[in-house]
């Protein structure tokens, strides 16, 4: 036979419209299907989801708010992790938070919180394992698969590399600090080179309270951990999330009063140092529910969106690229002190080859120069400017990974626009971050918590035309870096903005710097990946700017390479009437052929979540808290709902007047092709 002869990859599809429907809309010649939605049931002698409130069993169930995700593919009979199987697979989902009011019949409970509410709502979150198979050219998801299997903030998970045993995250329920309760907030996900689940911990100081006068038990406000625990959001006397330390006295509740009991020491009588292991990059084997858990301390705490592996060259280093999603917060990298060995990609034991590249290497925070160029800074006690710093005295290293903020203060990184997902091209190597956006962004920062423009976070809209009432980088947008010699090691790296997020009509020389149209524009770009197979990007939005006019959605982009755009001057007028001339780099505006919308999402919904089949014949996306701003108030009247989405197309019970559900979809083209993508010239 003849070679099939080879044609590059370009976009596969026809633009989709934005739209506020209640609806998901895919382009013509595609299918997108529910597959795996809230409360539906992992094992078969758990009940139905009635979705009315009345469902309890969530240890047994999907969980809510479907974020990061990835496909671990299986051999046809089930049994065993097969790189090529792309008809049997293992999806492992995070539930980063809840739409608590549609997790109760009548709505939630104010403080004190019902056990059985606290308990569910503790439930819903953590991580799924859940089988799916494709069967008569169809996925769906297997109830009673021996691979299904829920994570949630009650499992017990270890605590490995430098930061296990210190005095920082001794606890009372592990008073040798080698181990912790649960994962929780889990946002962004990947794999590993080795064929495991790797999930960031991101929003998780929320969930922890205070006492009003915390402060001064222990040691006043110039204390190590009221410094620490101020720098990480949790001022004395905040409020948790949920108040499920009002649910009763059992450690399970009590543990989210973080107040320190009096003079305790730490670690044997009181949960004051719960928080600290919590905030942490966390893998888990799907393959294999024997192993235990880790939660990765080499790779830093805080607010971890996702940890992205680049590219595995052998004999080399890895590099785990990871963003701080909250404002003017950092990026990271993590490079193993283990060089990467081919024969790992399929090892005998994966969790211990974690153990192998996770929990010995260097952590580096990133500083962007105008010029284009960046470094990376080691954040280790053994640098003067780290030992020195008078904002917080590190006891250790462990205690510069626990607080990584610090000392990323410490030795002056750039502050960001919400570093959310990152991709890694995978044939350049480039690495993508979203900037989400940023409200605290100034052309005239006030006070310590707004940041002043600069290169590689150019955009504030405080004097814009077309949006003059609306400070900051409302938009976002997407940042790309190339490694010094393309090596994940490098101390250096150059940068340029791959893509800016903005209204298509709006002011072209300062906000719609990308020239995008009404097939391509987008605000508020959050979830980010690569298809292996086609080298598409695909990118997600969470947005709340431009959502009077679409939901949020999915594009498709063809991206080009570094430098591949132009230096380009933003000029803002100040109050004082003289202009600020703000360089930046901005990468080849995207056209018709390179950029398009591909997906629309239901009401009130993000889009976040996104993996594929070996083949790249399906993807699986997670549509996250569709319809979730409701009142307590309007529970009892369907009419009031925001959305009834995926119940309105048939999906459970409840019809038109269903309670909303985050969910899983997976998506396929009609004639069985590539996904997103026209082309066979793989990579
Ligand atoms: Fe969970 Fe930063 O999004
Ligand atoms: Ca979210
Ligand atoms: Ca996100
Ligand atoms: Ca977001």
């Amino acid at each position: 036979l003849p070679e099939t002869p080879k044609t590059p990859i370009s976009l596969g599809f026809q633009a989709v419209a934005k739209s506020t429907a209640d609806l998901l809309t895919v382009p013509a010649g595609y299918t997108a299907t529910v597959l795996y939605a809230l409360g539906d049931p992992l094992t078969s002698a758990t009940p139905e989801f009635r979705n009315d409130g009345t469902d309890a069993n969530f240890a047994d169930r999907a969980g809510d708010h479907h974020d990061g995700m990835e496909f671990f593919p299986l051999n046809d009979a089930g049994t065993a992790r097969d790189l090529a199987g792309s008809s049997r697979g293992i999806l492992a989902m995070n539930h980063e938070a809840t739409t608590d009011q549609f997790l109760h019949a009548a709505g939630v409970t104010v403080n004190p919180r019902p056990a059985a509410e606290a308990d569910k709502e503790v439930d819903v979150h953590g991580l799924s394992f859940v089988e799916v198979r494709k069967t008569g050219g169809k996925f769906g998801y297997v109830k009673d698969s021996a691979h299904n299997r829920r994570v949630t903030p009650l499992t017990p998970i270890l605590l490995n590399g430098p930061v296990r045993s210190n005095a920082l995250v001794k606890t009372k329920y592990s008073p040798a600090g080698t181990s912790t309760r649960g994962t929780i907030n889990n946002c962004g996900a990947s794999p590993t080179p080795w064929g495991t689940y790797f999930s960031g911990e991101e929003n998780w100081n929320g969930y922890f309270t205070r006492g009003a006068a915390d402060d001064a038990a222990r040691g006043g406000a110039t204390a190590r951990s009221v410094v620490s625990l101020v720098r990480y959001g949790k001022a004395q006397g905040a409020a948790s999330r949920h108040g499920w330390e009002t649910a009763g006295a059992d450690d399970k509740y009590a543990r989210w009063n973080i107040s320190a009991a009096g003079a305790a020491a730490e670690g044997t009588d009181d949960y004051r140092n719960e928080m600290n292991t919590y905030g942490y990059m966390v893998e888990v084997d799907p393959y294999d529910k024997s192993q235990a858990i880790r939660k990765r301390t080499a790779l830093g705490r805080f607010a971890h969106e996702l940890g992205v592996f680049g590219r595995q060259v052998a004999g080399k280093p890895l590099a785990v690229y990871m963003g701080d999603d909250s404002r003017g917060e950092y990026i990271y990298k993590f490079v193993s002190s283990a060089t990467w060995s081919e024969a790992d990609a399929n090892p005998a034991n994966r969790i211990t080859t974690g153990d192998k590249y996770l929990d010995t290497g260097k952590l580096y925070v990133a500083k962007f120069n105008a010029d284009g160029s960046g470094d990376w800074v080691e954040l280790d006690i053994g640098n003067p400017t780290i030992a020195s710093y008078t904002g917080y005295r590190f006891a250790d290293q462990a205690d510069v990974l626990v607080n990584a903020r610090l000392a990323a203060d410490a030795v002056g990184a750039t502050k960001m626009d919400r570093p959310e997902w990152c991709a890694v091209h995978p044939s350049t190597g480039e690495i993508y971050f979203t900037l989400t956006n940023n409200s605290n962004r100034r052309v005239e920062p006030v006070g310590s918590s707004q940041h002043g423009v600069d290169a590689a976070n150019p955009r504030s809209y405080t004097d814009a035309p077309s949006a003059p009432s609306t400070p900051g980088n409302i938009n976002g947008h997407i940042l790309r870096l190339r490694e010094t010699g393309n090596e994940g090691a490098a101390t250096g790296f150059n940068w340029d903005i791959y893509l800016f997020g903005a209204e298509s009509g709006m002011d072209a020389a300062r906000i719609n710097l990308s020239s995008l149209t009404a097939d391509n524009d987008f605000s508020s770009p959050d979830g980010l990946w690569f298809s292996k197979k086609t080298g598409l990007l695909f990118i997600q939005t969470d947005d709340g700017a431009y959502t009077d006019v679409t939901n949020c959605m999915m594009l498709v982009g063809k991206a080009g390479t570094l430098g591949d755009g132009s230096a380009q001057t933003i000029n803002y007028t100040k109050a004082d009437g003289s202009t600020l001339a703000v360089q930046t780099r901005v990468g080849a505006k995207p056209t018709a052929a390179t950029l398009r919308r591909f997906l629309v999402g239901p009401k009130d919904c993000e889009i976040t979540g996104i993996t594929e089949t070996p083949d790249g014949r399906a993807i699986f996306v997670n549509i996250q808290h569709p319809g979730e701003t409701i009142a307590k108030a309007n529970i009892a009247d369907p009419s009031k709902y925001l959305s009834h989405w995926p119940g309105n197309t048939g999906y459970g019970s409840g019809g038109n007047t269903a309670r909303p559900r985050s969910a899983t979809i997976v998506i396929t083209r009609n004639d069985g092709g590539l996904v997103a993508a026209d082309g066979n010239e793989v990579l």
